[in-house]
C-alpha cells in the first residue's frame, strides 16, 4: 500500500509517500519560517494562506518522484494545531480521497511525532518512554504500544521548544530561536550561569519552564547594563540550554525508570537539539531513538507512516476533520489489531 502523508498544521508544508512495503519512498517540506518570522511567531492567516499555496505542487512532486499516479490511501493532520491551516490539509486530503476513491486516514500530529523514528532502519519496538518536545508540547509518555498512551508529565507553563524561541528572542536572535539558540550555544561555557532547573527534584514527571525563562532575562539585562559582548551572549545561550537539557534528561530518565521502560524515544522540533540528545544517551543506562533531523520538525513522512499504521482506522473520503486541541491519551489501539 502506498501511502500519501499530508502536514499542514503550523508552519510547515510537508508531504510525503509511505509504503508499507518500501519504506520511505519520497518526500518534500517547504517551510513558511521567513513568512512569519518578520512578525516574531507564526501568523495563522498567513500559515493557511501559504499551505493553500504551496500543497498541490508538493503533492504532484512526490507522486512523480515515487513514479505514481495516485496513493492507495492518504494521511491528513486532524490536530491539534492551528484549524485554518489544519482545514486547507483536511480538504485537500479529503477532496483527492474523493477523486481518487481512496481511504483517509485523521492522523494526530503528536502521535506522528511520536512515530517518527519507526522510519529509519533502527526502529524502536513498544513499549518505550517518549520525551515529546515540541515548539507547542512538553509530554512524557509511557507508550505501551500503538495508541496506547499513558500521559506521566506535561509541562505546567511554556512548552520546551517555547523556552528555547523565548530565549532566543532575549539573546536578540530570529524566529524560530531553537536552532539560533542551539548553534550560538556551541561557542559558549555552559556552567557560565547558575541558571535554574525547574522542577527537576520534585517527585513527579511534570515540568515548567517560566522560572528559566525569568531567570535567563534578568541575567540578560544585567549583561546589557555593561553592553553584552558576543562571548557572554554564547555563555548565556549555552548555560539556558544546558539548563533545560540537565531538566529534560532528568525527568525522562526518572520517568522510564518508574515505569521499567528500557528505551526511551525523542520526538517533536527540540528533538533535533544534539546536546539533548548526546546527553540523554550519555546518562540513561538503556536504548535511545529519534529520528534523522529534518523528521523532528514538523513534516509529512511522520504522518504518512503514522497514517500506513492506522490503516485500518481509514474511513471513506467526506469528513473533513480539524481540532485545535486533541489530547494524545485520548487516542485509542487501532482497530482490529
Ligand atoms: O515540532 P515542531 O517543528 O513544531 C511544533 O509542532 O511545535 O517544533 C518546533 C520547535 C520550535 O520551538 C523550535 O525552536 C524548536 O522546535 N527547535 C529546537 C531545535 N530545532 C528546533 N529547539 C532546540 N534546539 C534545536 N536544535
Ligand atoms: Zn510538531
Amino acid at each position: 500500500m502506498n501511502v500519501l502523508g499530508i502536514e499542514s498544521s503550523c508552519d510547515e508544508t510537508g508531504v510525503a509517500l509511505y509504503s508499507t512495503t518500501r519504506g520511505l519512498v519520497a518526500h518534500a517540506l517547504h517551510s513558511q519560517v521567513d513568512l512569519h518570522s518578520v512578525y516574531g511567531g507564526v501568523v495563522p492567516e498567513i500559515a493557511s494562506r501559504d499551505h493553500i499555496r504551496m500543497l498541490l505542487p508538493l503533492i504532484r512532486q512526490v507522486l512523480s518522484e515515487a513514479g505514481i499516479d495516485r496513493p492507495d490511501a492518504i494521511g491528513y493532520t486532524a490536530g491539534p494545531g492551528l484549524v485554518g491551516a489544519l482545514m486547507v490539509g483536511g480538504g485537500m486530503a479529503n477532496g483527492l480521497g474523493l477523486a481518487w476513491s481512496c481511504p483517509v486516514v485523521a492522523v494526530h500530529h503528536m502521535e506522528g511525532h511520536l512515530l517518527a523514528p519507526m522510519l529509519e532502519e533502527e526502529a524502536p519496538e513498544f513499549p518505550f518512554l517518549a520525551l515529546l518536545v515540541s515548539g507547542g508540547h512538553t509530554m512524557l509518555i509511557a507508550v505501551r504500544s500503538l495508541g496506547v498512551y499513558e500521559l506521566l508529565g506535561t509541562t505546567l507553563d511554556d512548552a520546551a521548544g517555547e523556552a528555547f524561541d523565548k530565549t532566543a528572542k532575549l539573546l536578540g536572535l530570529g524566529y524560530p530561536g531553537g536552532p539560533a539558540l542551539a548553534a550560538l550555544a556551541e561557542s559558549g561555557n555552559p556552567a557560565a550561569y547558575r541558571l535554574p532547573r525547574p522542577m527537576l527534584n520534585k517527585p513527579n514527571f511534570d515540568f515548567s519552564f517560566s522560572g528559566l525563562k525569568t531567570a535567563v532575562m534578568l541575567e540578560v539585562r544585567k549583561a546589557e547594563e555593561t553592553g553584552p559582548g558576543e562571548q557572554q551572549r554564547a555563555d548565556i545561550a549555552a548555560s539556558f540550554q544546558q539548563a533545560a537539557v540537565d531538566t529534560l534528561v532528568g525527568k525522562a530518565i526518572k520517568a522510564a525508570e518508574s515505569q521499567d521502560l528500557r528505551r526511551i524515544v525523542i520526538a517533536g522540533g527540540v528533538g533535533a537539539n544534539k546536546e539533548l540528545r548526546r546527553q540523554l544517551a550519555e546518562r540513561f543506562d538503556g536504548r535511545v531513538f529519534y529520528p534523522r533531523f529534518e523528521f523532528c520538525t514538523d513534516n509529512g513522512a511522520m504522518i504518512a507512516v503514522a497514517a500506513a499504521l492506522r490503516l485500518n482506522d481509514a474511513g471513506e473520503a467526506g469528513e473533513i476533520r480539524a481540532q485545535a486541541r486533541w489530547p494524545l491519551d485520548t487516542l485509542s489501539a487501532p482497530t482490529n489489531t
